[in-house]
């Protein structure tokens, strides 16, 4: 049975005192690990809920397609291209630090691959968590209300041009800024305009919102504040501040 999603509006409610995190701490874990694994060892990750349970926000179809086709294909291109070469027994942190020396079918879809794994994880049909804490904090810090943090993202998501991702990092500083990176590129690599730990990223590319909202990517980039799993976002910034003052 489906959980009916209740709280529309996260960003402005009191959250619920029960909030179950076990599955997306286990996902992190992983994720975190992922980026330092040899390219040969990873492993395609299981998604962390049924693909109707993002509805109505992101239906089922657009992400059965997405994780059974997209995703599944850039790491099926991303495995082959590195297949006996000196690619596969480096670990993703250090492929991204000479992305602008890789090949194409290398850089973008290892890029591809390793995107839509944060994407998933920032996403839950679990949102009774608002940002609390130190993030709160650094959110206030840097751009005032999460509502601004919030207007800043949607005009780098809906402002990138053609297909892209739109990302909240942690820079070297520990800072938190957005940004936006072109097709499967992302702010671990050598070249990109604004460097950091990407914590919160939206896949912009029409294949993650055409089939429900057509042409209007600014209703697709609203409707995915409804699923942020802000527990797990959190749990990104706490963790690449911490790895920072290591
Ligand atoms: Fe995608």
């Amino acid at each position: 049975m489906l959980k009916k999603l209740k709280n529309k509006n996260p960003v402005n409610k009191v959250p619920k005192p029960m909030f179950i995190r076990p599955k997306e701490t286990t996902q992190l874990k992983s994720k975190k690990k992922m980026l330092d694994t040899r390219i040969k060892d990873l492993k395609f990750p299981n998604l962390p809920y049924g693909f109707n349970q993002l509805e109505p926000h992101i239906d089922a179809r657009t992400m059965e397609i997405h994780y059974t086709k997209h995703h599944r294909a850039y790491y099926d291109k991303f495995m082959a291209a590195v297949k006996n070469t000196e690619n596969e027994g480096s670990t993703l942190r250090e492929l991204f630090n000479r992305a602008s020396r890789l090949p194409a079918g290398v850089r973008n879809n290892g890029g591809g691959f390793y995107n839509h794994a944060l994407f998933w994880n920032v996403l839950s049909p679990e949102v009774d968590a608002q940002p609390s804490g130190k993030f709160a904090l650094a959110i206030r810090e840097t751009f005032g209300r999460l509502e601004d943090m919030q207007k800043q993202f949607n005009e780098a998501a809906a402002n990138r041009f053609g297909s892209g991702w739109a990302w909240l990092i942690v820079d070297a500083n520990k800072r938190l800024a957005i940004t936006s990176s072109p097709n499967q590129d992302n702010p671990w690599m050598d070249d990109a305009d604004i460097k950091g730990t990407p914590i919160l990223g939206i896949d912009v590319w029409e294949h993650a919102y055409y089939l429900k909202y057509q042409n209007r990517r600014p209703d697709y980039i609203n409707a995915f504040w409804n699923v942020v799993n802000w527990a797990a976002v959190e749990q990104n910034f706490y963790d690449t501040t911490k790895s920072l003052s290591d």
